[in-house]
């Protein structure tokens, strides 16, 4: 790593054959996240089989996804989920399709898992917006940078194209991180026993 305590990073699109690799990271990232803690329990290694099955699902089903990723040189240390405009709730097809990645987790957690998504869909604004998400920085690169540097870059294609940005998250720690960039809390529900915040980043147009 050039810089251990904040390096400066690359933000790019994420390449096809790195899916894998930033599945594992997203995996690691979440998986002491009250919302995983929720869904799957109190084992961390459960955790983090569960959420790298379910990444890999969504973004083996979820194809209009165009993630971003942050590397510092060869290294990859930070990834988020992006979903355009009219793509971010699954059809029909792809519910069914996401099912076999959730399956083996069991019934419970897959219980849990449609309340949450059922409750984020309902909350999903009706107008033309980009969402965020998932996002995270490698578990034991938190706090150094990197998300802030991922937003700024995520932004800066959002006011490119004047596009209305919008997120789900978990922890107050997050919601502040997200206000630094423009994004205002428009909700806020507790599902499946967690606090869950619905931010909305305007765009210059609205
Ligand atoms: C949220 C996250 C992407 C931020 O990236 P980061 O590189 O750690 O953040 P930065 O160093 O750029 O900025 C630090 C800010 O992030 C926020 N933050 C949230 N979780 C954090 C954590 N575990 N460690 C450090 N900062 C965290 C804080 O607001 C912090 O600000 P502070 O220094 O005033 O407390 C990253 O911490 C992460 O991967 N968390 C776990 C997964 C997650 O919650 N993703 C977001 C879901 S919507």
């Amino acid at each position: 790593m050039a810089s251990a305590e904040r390096p400066v990073v690359e933000v790019r699109d994420l390449q096809r054959e790195e899916v894998p690799a930033a599945v594992a990271l997203l995996a690691r990232g979440f998986r002491d996240n009250p919302i995983p803690t929720a869904l799957f329990g109190g084992d961390p290694e459960r955790r983090r089989q569960c959420l790298e099955m379910m990444f890999g699902g969504i973004f083996r089903v979820m194809t209009a996804h165009t993630p971003l990723v942050a590397v510092d040189g060869a290294t990859m240390v930070g990834v988020t989920g992006v979903l355009p405009p009219g793509a971010c709730q699954p059809t029909n097809g792809q519910r069914l399709r996401l099912l076999p990645s959730m399956l083996p987790t069991g019934p419970g957690s897959l219980l849990r898992l449609l309340r949450l998504s059922g409750a984020w869909g309902r909350l999903d604004p009706k107008e033309p917006h980009s969402h965020l998400g998932p996002l995270a920085v490698d578990a034991h690169l938190k706090g150094r940078g990197i998300g802030s540097q991922v937003l700024h870059a995520y932004c800066r294609r959002l006011d490119e194209v004047n596009l209305t940005g919008y997120l789900e998250t978990e922890t107050e720690d997050n919601v502040r991180f997200y206000t630094r960039f423009g994004f205002q809390v428009i909700a806020e529900q507790r599902v499946i026993g967690v606090a869950n915040w619905f931010m909305r980043r305007p765009s210059e147009a609205s």
